[in-house]
């Protein structure tokens, strides 16, 4: 399983980096928004900057939801750098554009899904990457990772190469339950990443043996 951070910080996604466990990023346009990013000369940098950081693929989003605009954007955000994947909403235009820009070797990743429907759908037009949002689906109510284990038996049972990305993780149970059920990838928060380290009997443990080591060394 691959684990993307779900933001455009950049000390955020070095800090991931670091820790060694770091994969790849999503982004979106809200998250670009909120680190300021904007005009497309400073968000072509932004990603590429991005890119040079980590080693998997960075998914950029367009912004345009017609089929002509998308096409020309996705192009455009695939020049960036090899790594790059053009984020494309599931929206009818968007699978017209998943199917060319894929046809056209462009790697891409279906956005804002939140049904079964739309995973099939995203598959046979050769998305990369599909992006259910589970925390989106919580918020009203439904379970997400229902959704996550439904697709994954869909995409196994017909051997679609569409790799499952877990999106809108809220805590790390979200990311534990969608490592058993199969997903190919999560893309979460840095919190979500750090809190898996986390344990009690760790944090007890580890005093306990210093504790030792040092009533020894006094010794
Ligand atoms: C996915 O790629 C999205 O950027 C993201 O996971 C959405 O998460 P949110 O529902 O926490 O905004």
């Amino acid at each position: 399983m691959k684990f993307f951070i779900d933001t455009a910080n950049l000390d955020e996604i070095k800090e991931a980096h670091d820790l060694g466990v770091l994969d790849g990023v999503t982004t979106n346009p809200s998250l670009m928004a909120k680190e300021g990013i904007t005009g497309e000369d400073n968000i072509r940098a932004h990603y590429k900057t991005i890119c040079d950081i980590v080693d998997d693929k960075v998914s950029a989003e367009v912004i345009s939801t017609n089929f002509d605009e998308m096409i020309k954007e996705g192009k455009e955000l695939a020049k960036i750098d090899d790594k790059i994947v053009v984020k494309v909403p599931m929206i009818k235009e968007g699978v017209k554009a998943i199917k060319y820009l894929s046809s056209e070797g462009i790697r891409t990743n279906c956005t804002l899904v939140f049904s079964a429907g739309q995973a099939i759908l995203a598959a046979k037009a050769g998305a990369t990457y599909l992006s259910p949002f589970i925390g989106r689906l919580d918020d009203i109510s439904f379970d997400g990772l229902d959704l996550i284990e439904q697709i994954v038996h869909i995409y196994q049972t017909y051997g679609f190469d569409t790799q499952v990305l877990a999106a809108s993780l809220r805590h790390t149970m979200h990311l534990v339950k969608c490592a058993e059920m199969g997903a190919d990838v999560v893309t979460c928060p840095l919190k979500v990443i750090t809190g898996l380290l986390n344990h009690p009997l760790t944090d007890a443990g580890l005093a306990k043996f210093l504790a030792d080591h040092a009533s020894a060394a006094a010794k």
